[in-house]
């Protein structure tokens, strides 16, 4: 062997050696321990050391092309609060380039980046570029609503025969876990160590906001290579409590900060919704047919939303739950939103009975968000897959999912949303 050779064989072997010296399970786990200490694994470095150090060796041609970017996932400090404790974000992207990003505040989603039908990328939902927004003001955004997502009537249940008074934070009803939320709480984020996704932890303890039992909770959001953002959520007791979790994103397809979502095409399958009085709380289940409600088939969401209807003069625009109807098996088909103009297309699946399909009735322009415009009325809506709002009051109903979580049991939520353009 020449000299020259024998120099560039060890360089390599010390190339190789540098970034292959382990198993692929030691290497996700040094990443995911270095992302712990707050450092950035970018698989695109190590994927390109890999491909010279096989050109090196004359393996080149057996590499398959890359059709783009490796994924990645990275983390960073999004904000410090009062207590000096640290927020991290966590930021997916996909070989296709679609990303996500996850703040530990809240469990919350802060932007999805996605392509219209003619590859720009725009974010689609609503969210702050500053912690201290997130603390102050935010409606929401992006967060895991709990530990009841929704409202409960007058904040009262009982269950197993004790009556439980939870704060009343919305008119007279409980909303979204009351005035300190799962929205409010910091959760603790890792990487996955073999998916492109983050697991995010929060214990909520016995009698926080006067719910009973220590409630371990866990989402993970992933992204996968076919623009499918999952969300999947655990959580386990140790006494009997109620349990209804879910993701609040704001979604504009047209792109965060467009104006309005009264352009968007809705689609929500459910013959039902669930009628409400004037504070949200339910009355009835109410077929959809010959009402506003109806979005059976592909339907402007602005279209009837003046409409003088009783529901949505109560709900200020829609702001109600659609039964989902259930699919054979798997997750059932809740909802496409679709923005002709950026051709970007929304279709959300879920394990959950209903979907609550809120219009951004609330916003009024006065917050600001990532893109430095303001949030005027019904500038995002969400689609948020839960159990029915006040379930706590409603068990053993015809019609009505169970909510009562008790500690031989595991609470499961799996909602899909999928990206794609037409
Ligand atoms: C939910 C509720 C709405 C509103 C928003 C947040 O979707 O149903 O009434 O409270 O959250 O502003």
């Amino acid at each position: 062997m020449k000299i020259h050779s024998i120099i560039s064989y060890s360089f390599i072997l010390a190339l190789a050696w540098g970034n292959f010296s382990c198993t692929p399970a030691e290497l996700s786990k040094k990443a995911s321990q270095k992302l712990k200490t707050g450092g950035d694994y970018i698989t695109e470095k190590s994927k390109l050391a890999y491909e010279s150090s096989r050109e090196a060796l004359g393996l080149k041609e057996e590499t398959p092309p890359r059709s783009s970017k490796p994924m990645t996932i990275s983390k960073r400090v999004f904000g410090q609060l009062e207590d000096g404790s640290k927020v991290h974000e966590f930021r997916l992207i996909n070989e296709r380039g679609m990303e996500v990003s996850i703040i530990e505040y809240g469990a919350s989603i802060r932007d999805i980046i996605v392509e219209d039908r003619n590859g720009k990328k725009e974010n689609v939902s609503l969210g702050f570029d500053h912690l201290q927004d997130y603390v102050d003001k935010s409606p929401y955004f992006g967060c895991i609503a709990g530990r009841y997502a929704n409202r409960i009537a007058n904040g009262k249940f009982s269950l197993d025969g004790e009556e439980f008074q939870l704060a009343t934070n919305n008119g007279p009803n409980h909303l979204h876990g009351g005035n300190l939320g799962f929205d409010k709480k910091v959760w603790t984020g890792t990487p996955l160590e073999n998916d492109l996704g983050v697991s995010l932890t929060y214990r909520s303890p016995d009698g926080e906001e006067g719910y009973p039992g220590n409630l371990s909770c866990t989402v993970v959001y992933s992204l996968s290579e076919d623009n499918k953002l999952s969300v999947a959520i655990e959580a386990v007791t140790d006494k009997p409590t109620v349990v209804n979790l879910t993701n609040h994103t704001y979604f504009n397809l047209a792109g965060e900060g467009d104006p309005t979502i009264l352009d968007h095409l809705l689609t929500l399958p459910g013959t039902t919704f669930v009628a409400t009085d004037t504070t949200n709380i339910p009355t009835h289940l109410q077929p959809v047919a010959g009402t506003p409600f109806d979005f059976r088939s592909a339907t402007v969401v602005g279209a009837r939303i003046g409409a003088d209807h009783p529901q949505l003069v109560a709900g200020k625009g829609y702001d109600h739950t659609w039964v989902v109807p259930t699919g054979k098996e798997g997750l059932a088909h809740a909802a496409t939103l679709y923005d002709t103009d950026s051709g970007r297309v929304l279709k959300l699946f879920t394990d959950q009975p209903g979907v609550q399909f809120y219009s951004g009735n609330f916003l009024d322009g006065s917050l600001t968000g990532v893109g430095g415009n303001s949030y005027p009325l019904r500038s995002g809506l969400c689609l948020e897959p839960q159990l029915y709002p006040d379930s706590p009051n409603h068990q053993g109903e015809e019609g009505w999912r169970n909510c009562v979580l008790r500690p031989d049991e595991t609470y499961h939520h799996h909602s899909v949303y999928e990206f794609s353009t037409k």
